[in-house]
């Protein structure tokens, strides 16, 4: 049986892709999986993406495969680009500097007589216009040394010391010895048993004794009072939420057709040669996808909880399946609403609680959480939870501590960014929407304002992508509103949606520094385009080694496109920027990133008068 087209991908499905792939000839002996996923784009059978990289040619293809009629229906070969490091090549190339002569001599003169006790952590090399890497596909290792093997291993950097691989060859082609460290002392271990626990912690038990106010049908369409939504595992994006909607009256109202997180940057300000390359593309050069957590009752996630299990393909063409990769829940959100009639000493109350969607993603010595929330009152809210162990860089004293902070005896962690591009195929009330600006500005003095104490809201309607391009001004309570300029609410005016940005900077690196040239969709926060499906991911399809040349939104955006009354994308880049404190080592408590969007007009008022009144607070 053919799935629906929003199903979740199966394990059989990323078996019969690859089948199908390789009955037609598509994979040489070096011919490695990419990427599987949905093809959300054709609603009318189930079709799957499915890139290929052929290692002998160094081409990539991007097919898309047609699983109900037994098809590839289209194949476009990419060359120059480099594929996502493959998961099946990260233990490879581990072991080939663990055994390499040059690392093990570099290890002795460090103390470390063992090799096997060397964390190897291969990095995308990003593109810092070295030489030596041209023409080849290169993981660049940077090594901490683990005692034990269930030692926290960033504790005890090896700094100085890097290994190139290339992956095609599968060599160590390059080591460097850059300057030698004294390895840090303390071990820093944070698992059970390695720390003293608090005493006075009591249970705490979440019950929802007639079970949940959500359902989930079709294996992945989750309705929950008026709200409904699709959840999808993305090999690259991780989790996405397609054609969520709210339905009143029996009347279904579309607001996105699919929300996701479509690339992120994470670019480091210490100029150490082995920190300062790293400018990690979590989402394109690694594929959160692939990097989903199997969640846990009672740790992840607490209360009456729903899983969705999901598939990813590995690099062999075998599919991974990941028990409990989607938490689906509730929770209590405080009060939706209230007011006390002084007069009268009544009061109404009722109690917001929101829909939970989320998954968690580990990449490397970092966990992002990616949340996503429904309200009762109509707002979206898109939530990145931040945690894991901070990049370390080792530290002795008299070292240059303007560009890493100095978290533990011997060790530091560099300054750095985390910026999330998300991106919003909008259909609010349908597909043709309209964007604007929102600042809200003082009036100058003037007959029109006789107490000098005027202000008001000025939308500017955004024609075109140039004029949308722009950055986030808490000093002018800048927002953006997406409206149906053809649907109306009961006072006449457009229906719309406005995005709450979060107080964010943009990229701090240079405008003339690679990272901005290959990450330019983190230069600013706001980016709206006309929808394609060709476009969708804002630093490009394939960010591995990508070169500084403005791919994907910069380039896009540069034909200045029509934006007016047309389906349009909102893509908008926020973040956070970590000067390390003492408190985020040796584990990192968890930061929050995030947006929000807020009906404008969608409703004609409050959209949770209906929310039934407590029978027990009184
Ligand atoms: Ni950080």
């Amino acid at each position: 049986m053919v799935a629906t087209p929003l199903a979740l991908l199966s394990e059989a499905e990323i078996a019969e892709a690859v089948a199908l792939v390789t009955d037609k000839g598509l994979v040489g002996e070096r011919t490695t999986f990419r990427r599987v996923a949905v093809d959300e784009g054709n609603l009318g059978e189930r079709r799957l993406e499915v890139w290929l990289y052929h290692a002998d040619t160094k081409q990539i293809d991007e097919l898309i495969v047609s699983l109900t009629t037994g098809q590839v229906v289209t194949v476009r070969t990419v060359d120059g680009m480099r594929p996502q490091i493959g998961f099946g090549e990260v233990p490879q190339a581990m072991k080939l500097v663990r055994e390499d002569a040059r690392v093990v001599e570099a290890a002795a003169k460090r103390g470390i007589d063992d090799t096997a006790k060397l964390q190897v952590d291969p990095w995308p090399t990003g593109n810092m216009g070295l030489g030596h890497e041209e023409g080849r596909r290169v993981a660049r290792c940077i090594l901490f040394y683990r005692e034990d093997p269930n030692d926290n291993g960033y504790a005890r950097p090896v700094d100085g010391l890097m290994a190139w691989v290339d992956l095609d060859d599968m060599e160590v082609y390059r080591v460097e010895d850059l300057d030698i460290w004294p390895l840090a002392a303390e071990k820093s271990n944070f698992s059970a048993g390695a720390v003293a626990e608090r005493q006075d912690v009591k249970p705490l038990e979440i019950t929802q004794p007639e079970g949940p106010s959500f359902t989930v049908t079709d294996g992945n369409h989750i309705h929950w009072q008026h709200w409904d939504v699709r959840a999808l595992l993305d090999h690259t994006e991780g989790l996405v939420l397609h054609s969520i909607g709210w339905t009143d009256d029996g009347t279904r109202r579309p607001i996105m057709r699919r929300a996701s997180l479509a690339e992120m940057v994470v670019p480091y300000g210490e100029v150490r040669e082995t920190q300062a390359f790293k400018n990690a593309l979590d989402v394109g050069e690694i594929g959160l996808g692939r990097c989903v957590n199997s969640l846990a009752l009672g740790c992840d996630c607490l209360g009456d909880i729903t899983y969705l299990d999901a598939a990813w393909c590995f690099d062999d063409g075998k599919p991974v399946v990941v028990e409990q990769a989607i938490c689906i829940h509730e929770e209590d959100f405080g009060i939706a609403w209230k007011h006390t009639d002084s007069h009268t000493e009544t009061a109404e109350v009722r109690r917001s609680r929101r829909l939970v969607i989320s998954s968690i993603f580990t990449v490397g010595n970092y966990d992002y959480g990616l949340f996503w929330y429904l309200y009762v009152d109509g707002t979206i809210q898109m939530e990145i939870k931040l945690t894991g162990i901070v990049t370390t860089q080792s530290h002795r004293h008299g070292d240059d501590l303007r560009y890493a902070a100095h978290v533990a005896p011997e060790v530091a962690a560099p300054i750095h960014q985390h910026l999330f591009c998300a991106r919003f195929d909008m259909e609010v009330d349908g597909p043709d929407n309209t964007a604007y600006r929102v600042d809200v500005v003082p009036d100058p003095p003037g007959p029109d304002n006789p107490h000098d104490n005027a202000f008001r809201s000025v939308a500017t309607r955004l024609d075109s992508e140039l004029a949308a391009i722009d950055v986030v001004d808490a000093s002018k309570a800048r927002t953006w509103r997406v409206m149906n300029q053809a649907a109306t609410n009961r006072l006449g005016q457009p229906t719309g949606f406005k995005l709450l940005p979060a107080d964010t900077a943009t990229l701090f690196p240079s405008d003339r520094s690679r990272i901005a040239g290959r990450a330019g969709f983190a230069t600013k926060n706001m980016w709206i385009t006309p929808t394609s499906a060709d476009e969708r991911f804002p630093a490009g399809n394939h960010v591995t080694q990508s070169t500084p040349d403005g791919q994907g939104l910069p380039s896009w955006t540069r034909a200045d496109r029509s934006l007016v009354d047309t389906d349009i994308t909102v893509w908008h880049s926020f973040g956070l920027t970590h000067s390390s404190r003492p408190e985020d080592y040796p584990v990192m408590p968890v930061e929050y990133a995030r947006c929000t969007w807020v009906p404008f007009g969608f409703f004609d008022r409050n959209p949770a008068l209906d929310l039934p009144a407590p029978d027990h607070c009184h």
